[in-house]
């Protein structure tokens, strides 16, 4: 495979009016609760990055008639909770820790065998978060001695609810869990730390199959339902967005309008953070697309000061670290970022990561068990290295607007996981941008 670069010249700003493709969290479960459906399901806006066709990919390999994607639309033909057959070999998620975890849970209710492998990133990712509470349920599932994948999953285990704790904020478990609670006997009730992201809950519900909240942090199904198709619009992903909000909020004189983003409330601690730092965001048109809060948000720069990230924002804005160190590189004064471990266990190390890319630009970044404090300053410019990470290639990439000099960004290949076409969205926005194959 190629390795591209990025090559990012300084300066510049962002303007206009930007759709950014589609949420990654919402299309991965689309594809799985349509498949596990009886009827069709026609999904549109559909995000086609790697990390989603793993997930429709897996489903076509047990037997599900899938067409597309085509400009984002995708119609599954359901074949029931128990309709899956068996692959021909090991399902490959590729880069996705979503389909893996996600799919550890459906795949320890089915009648079949099946192995779950993923590349040399997700093989290193930890998996006894999942596969310790499924054994509990009754799942045969094996990992290896570290606990990481490929995962075994055997067939034909007749899988019992619990009530469970989570240890962390994840709505990858939770999802999991509740998930393997399809199949269940009994009731499964999961208790997270903190809220986390809840399109499981939602689209369950979209599906028609019933979901008990108690509170803001239980959630509770039964076992032995059915989904029914429907039609899900996948609105745009906040995460994607993420990379656009700090960019033009750190870009002298950028007016940037993004279009039908996805702005849960589980979501949307990028836009309460840079908020806190005094950035400029709006958001215009707020409406409901199958289910999921929606907005178009406006953006102006504004300049931006370091703050003490408020902990219940963490788990809201998981994935948009990266992005947001780079605010906090631009911003005046001290970011401090703690109860963040979960960074450490992503695609890369992103504390680290993002630590010595900031410190290569020159930034003071001090990098710390369960989070970073970054000091505001000159960036320069120079090369970094993403480590394979997609989200860690987009964020130096808009750095690149407050940079002296230009930044050469390493091992972009993986942008294509959940963001195909980045460097034509951006270049249309205003940043000057290369992509180097
Ligand atoms: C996701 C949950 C988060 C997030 C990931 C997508 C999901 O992971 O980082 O990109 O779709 O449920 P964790 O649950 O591990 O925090």
């Amino acid at each position: 495979m190629t390795d591209p670069i990025f090559v990012v010249e300084p300066g510049g700003a962002l303007h206009g009016r930007a759709r950014v493709p589609g949420d990654k969290s919402i299309s991965h479960r689309a594809i799985m609760f349509g498949s596990l459906a009886e009827g069709v399901t026609t999904i549109t806006g559909f995000l086609e990055g790697e990390d989603c066709l793993a997930t429709l990919k897996a489903f076509r390999a047990m037997g599900v008639h899938i067409d597309g994607p085509e400009e984002g639309r995708v119609v599954v033909q359901g074949v029931g909770l128990h309709g899956l057959r068996a692959p021909d070999g090991p399902l490959d998620m590729g880069n996705s820790g979503t389909s893996m975890r996600l799919m550890s849970g459906i795949l320890a209710g089915q009648a079949f065998d099946v192995v779950l492998t993923g590349d040399a990133s997700l093989t290193l990712r930890p998996m006894r978060r999942v596969t310790e509470p499924l054994a509990r349920m009754g799942a045969r599932i094996g990992s290896t001695a570290r606990g990481t994948a490929p995962l075994r999953i055997g067939g034909g285990q007749q899988l019992t609810g619990i009530d469970y704790e989570l240890p962390m904020a994840s709505a990858q478990v939770k999802s999991c869990l509740l998930l393997a609670g399809l199949y269940a006997e009994g009731v499964t009730r999961i208790t997270e730390p903190a809220p986390t992201r809840d399109h499981t809950e939602r689209m369950l519900e979209g599906f028609s199959y019933p979901v008990t909240r108690e509170g803001d942090r239980t959630v509770a199904v039964t076992g032995g339902g059915r989904l029914t198709g429907t039609e899900i619009d996948v609105p745009a992903d906040i995460s994607s967005a993420a990379f656009f909000l700090v960019g033009a909020s750190i870009a002298p004189g950028s007016d940037l309008v993004l279009e039908h983003v996805g702005v849960n409330p589980t979501r949307t601690g990028v836009i309460d953070i840079l908020r806190l730092m005094g950035a400029d965001i709006k958001m215009l048109n707020p409406r409901l697309a199958g289910g999921e809060p929606v907005a178009d948000l406006r953006v102006r720069h504004a300049p931006l000061r370091g703050i003490r990230i408020p902990g219940n924002l963490v788990p809201l804005a998981i994935d948009e670290f990266p992005a947001l160190f780079v605010a906090a590189a631009c911003a005046e004064g001290e970011t401090v970022l703690t109860g963040a471990e979960e960074l450490r266990v992503k695609e890369s190390d992103r504390i680290q990561v993002m630590a010595d890319g900031l410190t290569a630009l020159g930034i003071a970044a001090a990098p710390t068990p369960d989070g970073i404090v970054i000091r505001g300053g000159a960036l320069s410019g120079g090369t970094v290295d993403s480590r394979g990470d997609h989200r860690i290639a987009m964020s130096f990439a808009i750095a690149a607007l407050r940079a002296k000099s230009s930044i050469r960004i390493r091992d972009c290949a993986n942008v294509r996981t959940s963001f195909p076409g980045f460097a034509t969205l951006a270049r249309n926005a205003g940043l000057a941008i290369r992509e180097l194959a």
